[in-house]
Order: C-alpha cells, then sequence, then structure tokens
C-alpha cells in the first residue's frame, strides 16, 4: 500500500490500494476485470505473498518440533502470526486455535461436542455433553458450513435442531427466537453476518437470548472478519469462526476463537502428533489450548501470510474498510432498485450491512445472468452460495450475488449497474 492510499481522513483510495492486488489489473473477455465475489474469497495483495516467499525461502521448517536454527526461527514466525491475527480480533494468542478454515473450525466444535457427549476429555467436558432431546438452536439464514454440522452433531447425540426464522425483509426474528430458547437450548449458532443477506446479526441480543438459558454461542464471522472490527471477547460469544482466504489471506488457514474457560474445557477432535504431553501405547496426555487443537503439522506459510493479511487490514484501518464498502453497497442498491424485474434480498431499512447484494433477475436464470456479466468482465456469485434452505425461504433457487471488498472502487460499481440493467433486454425478459 502507498501512504497516499490512506487519507488523513481515515477514508482510503481503493483505486491506489489496487496496485497491490496484481490480479486486478487484468482483462477479462476483453474488459477490466471488475471482481465482485469478494464473499466466496478475497483477492491477495503482495504484502501477503510477499511474506509466504519470504518464509519459504528463508525459515521454512516445522514448529515446535526442530532444534535447529530454522526450527526456531519458523516457530517464532508462527506464533507471531497467532499473536497478531489473536489480536485483529482482540483476543490473547491462546484463545486462537488456528484450522483450515471456517468450515473446519465449525466441524471442530460440532466434533469435540459428541466427543464430550461421550464421556471423552477431562471432567469439565462434561458440561457440553448432550442429550437426546437437547435443542441445537441454529437460523435460516445459515450457509451450509453452518448447518450441516449441527445436522450431523444432532443424528449423533439425538440432539433437535430449531431455527431462528427470517422476516422477508432478511432480519432475524429476534421475537420468535425468545420462543424458541427454553432450558433443552445448549447451542446456539448463528453467523454475524449472513453470506446472502449481508446484514450485520444482533449479536449482544442473540448472546443475552443463549446466556439465560447457558446456552454456548458459537459465531461464524466468515463475512464479518474482513469487513468490520470484530472485538469478539467484547461480542460475548463463546466461540467463532473466521476463513483467512476470505480476509486477504491464503487458502487453508483460519482461526477458532473460544474464550479461555471454554477452549479449556473442551476435548480434542483431531488427534496425533503436536497435541499431546505423554504418549503410552494405550493412551495419551493431551496439552492446554490451542496446542490441543492443532495436530499435525500445521499450515505454517499460510499463518504467517494471514498475519500480512490483517496487518494490511489494520493499516488501511477497519473503519476506512466498513465505511468505504458501506458507501459501495448503498451505490449497488440505489441502482440496482432502480432496474426493472430485479428483486434484492434483505433489503431492511436501516439495516447495518456489508458490502453485499444478492438478487433475483424476474424471467432470467441466475446463471444466465451470471455469464452475461462475466461476458463484460464483471466478476459476480451465482446459484444458493451454499445456503439453499435461505433461498427456498425466499421462494427461490438461485440468485446473482455481487460483493464488495476494500479494493473496490466505484467505477467497479458503475460498470457492475450498467450491465446488470441490460440483463433482462438481452435475454427477453422485458418483451
Ligand atoms: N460462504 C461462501 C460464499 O458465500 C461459500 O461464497
Amino acid at each position: 500500500m502507498t501512504s497516499s492510499a490512506l487519507s488523513e481522513t481515515a477514508t482510503l483510495d481503493a483505486a491506489a490500494l489496487r496496485a497491490d492486488f496484481p490480479i486486478l489489473q487484468q482483462e477479462v473477455n476483453g474488459q477490466p476485470l471488475v471482481y465482485l465475489d469478494s464473499a466466496a474469497t478475497s483477492q491477495k495483495p503482495r504484502q501477503v505473498l510477499q511474506a509466504e516467499y519470504d518464509f519459504l525461502t528463508r525459515s521454512n521448517a516445522a514448529v515446535h518440533r526442530g532444534a535447529h536454527t530454522l526450527a526456531a526461527e519458523a516457530t517464532d514466525l508462527f506464533e507471531d502470526a497467532r499473536a497478531t491475527v489473536a489480536r485483529f480480533v482482540g483476543a490473547r494468542p491462546e484463545q486462537l486455535v488456528w484450522t483450515s478454515g471456517a468450515t473446519l473450525g465449525l466441524n471442530l466444535v460440532a466434533y469435540a461436542i459428541s466427543n464430550a457427549t461421550t464421556g471423552r476429555g477431562a471432567p469439565a467436558s462434561a458440561r457440553f455433553a448432550l442429550a437426546p432431546g437437547d435443542e441445537i438452536l441454529t437460523t435460516e439464514t445459515e450457509h451450509h458450513a453452518n448447518l450441516i454440522p449441527w445436522q450431523e452433531l444432532a443424528a449423533r447425540t439425538g440432539a433437535v435442531l430449531r431455527h431462528i426464522p427470517v422476516r422477508d425483509d432478511g432480519t432475524l426474528d429476534l421475537d420468535a427466537a425468545g420462543g424458541l430458547v427454553g432450558e433443552r437450548t445448549r447451542i446456539l449458532a448463528f453467523s454475524h453476518v449472513s453470506n446472502v443477506l449481508g446484514i450485520v446479526n444482533p449479536v449482544s441480543e442473540l448472546v443475552d437470548l443463549a446466556r439465560s438459558v447457558g446456552a454456548l454461542t458459537v459465531m461464524d464471522a466468515c463475512q464479518s472478519a474482513p469487513h468490520l472490527r470484530l472485538d469478539l471477547p467484547a461480542l460475548g460469544v463463546d466461540l467463532a469462526v473466521f476463513s483467512g482466504h476470505k480476509m486477504l489471506g491464503p487458502y487453508g488457514i483460519g482461526g477458532l476463537y473460544g474464550r479461555s474457560e471454554v477452549l479449556e474445557a473442551l476435548p480434542p477432535f483431531l488427534t496425533g502428533g503436536s497435541m499431546i504431553t505423554t504418549v503410552t501405547l494405550d493412551d495419551a496426555g493431551y496439552l492446554p489450548p490451542p496446542q490441543r487443537f492443532e495436530a499435525g503439522t500445521q499450515p505454517i506459510g499460510p499463518a504467517i501470510g494471514l498475519a500480512a493479511a490483517v496487518r494490511y487490514l489494520d493499516d488501511v484501518g477497519l473503519a476506512a474498510v466498513h465505511a468505504h464498502e458501506a458507501r459501495l453497497a448503498a451505490r449497488m442498491r440505489d441502482g440496482l432498485v432502480g432496474v426493472p424485474g430485479i428483486r434484492l434480498l434483505g433489503d431492511a431499512p436501516g439495516a447495518e450491512r456489508v458490502g453485499l447484494w444478492a438478487f433475483e433477475v424476474a424471467g432470467v436464470h441466475a446463471h444466465d445472468a451470471g455469464q452475461f456479466l462475466d461476458a463484460q468482465g464483471i466478476a459476480v456469485r451465482v446459484g444458493h452460495h451454499c445456503a439453499a434452505p435461505l433461498h427456498r425461504r425466499f421462494g427461490m433457487t438461485a440468485s446473482v450475488r455481487a460483493s464488495a471488498a476494500l479494493y473496490n472502487t466505484e467505477a467497479d460499481v458503475d460498470a457492475f449497474l450498467d450491465a446488470v440493467s441490460g440483463i433482462r433486454d438481452y435475454f427477453g425478459a422485458n418483451a
């Protein structure tokens, strides 16, 4: 990032930032690339690639194992990366477990709870054990990564799934949620921001509801971590997950945050080397968190790359990122509502949002719309965005989703809107 990319008023200059993202410099289908699919995966700045390159070419070694100089350097870099990423979400290093991404983080929690249910773990793990008829509460807005692990956990334990409904405007129905929470509610799993609706959910109300019955809260922060300043301990959730590749970082790395007393009491999910104290042929003792949840050789380079990514976000400033993306979202909305035949999902008046909109184009399949946009160099996601039940709730099977990040400009949004306005004519849907 050049110093001119960040003005004194903490607004950001996306056009200047783009110099750091080599992929954005290209043309696609003869047009300048307009990348509006950052909710699926973000692009990566040079600083992230350089951090991984430097590690691999200077310090590469397995961590926490060797007695040699490179192993010590690698261990320091790896643990510094943990401290940097933990700080980014308001946490202490020991509260951050490396995972391959949010999906693994959520599965880790669900399997740790099943292990507690079968009596594994320290005596303190018993508090997580589920009995048949206990309830796991999620929401209708979740993407599959925050639904299916809970379905599987329910199937393994005899627990029952419940879902907080979503209102027509895309907000969670908290009145209904109040009626769904009771003494059998053991887990409340929800996303901070839905990957389809873009609305920031009311975390403190949800946490209060769960706490009122002693339920564990698990938050999917995939779609908020790249866009909003997170202080996970202040939000009060017990556990939270995020994916590095959605926040300018590499693939194959992510984080599971946990309140210390929760992580300390959870039994492990994956087992093997690097998470043990003593091992006999019949038994093993386990390290405290975070190592208890990090069996095997870890993705060291990606962890160092993710630390570079969050340093980049910090240098730009999350307040500036959020304000910039909110402006882009407002510009998108203003344009989209003016295009005949467009139906926006989650257009709740006054809702706090990140920079994404999913929408339906009357008379045109989302995949056709996506191909039409792609022919003009515009990359969006089409389909159910791994949130099929949510689409069904809104009476559709697929939508088009445009999602912005800090490197998008108003010109990107205008090119997108211009192209969207031609979709129905092109497919004869206005006839
Ligand atoms: N959650 C990812 C997305 O929204 C898969 O694209």
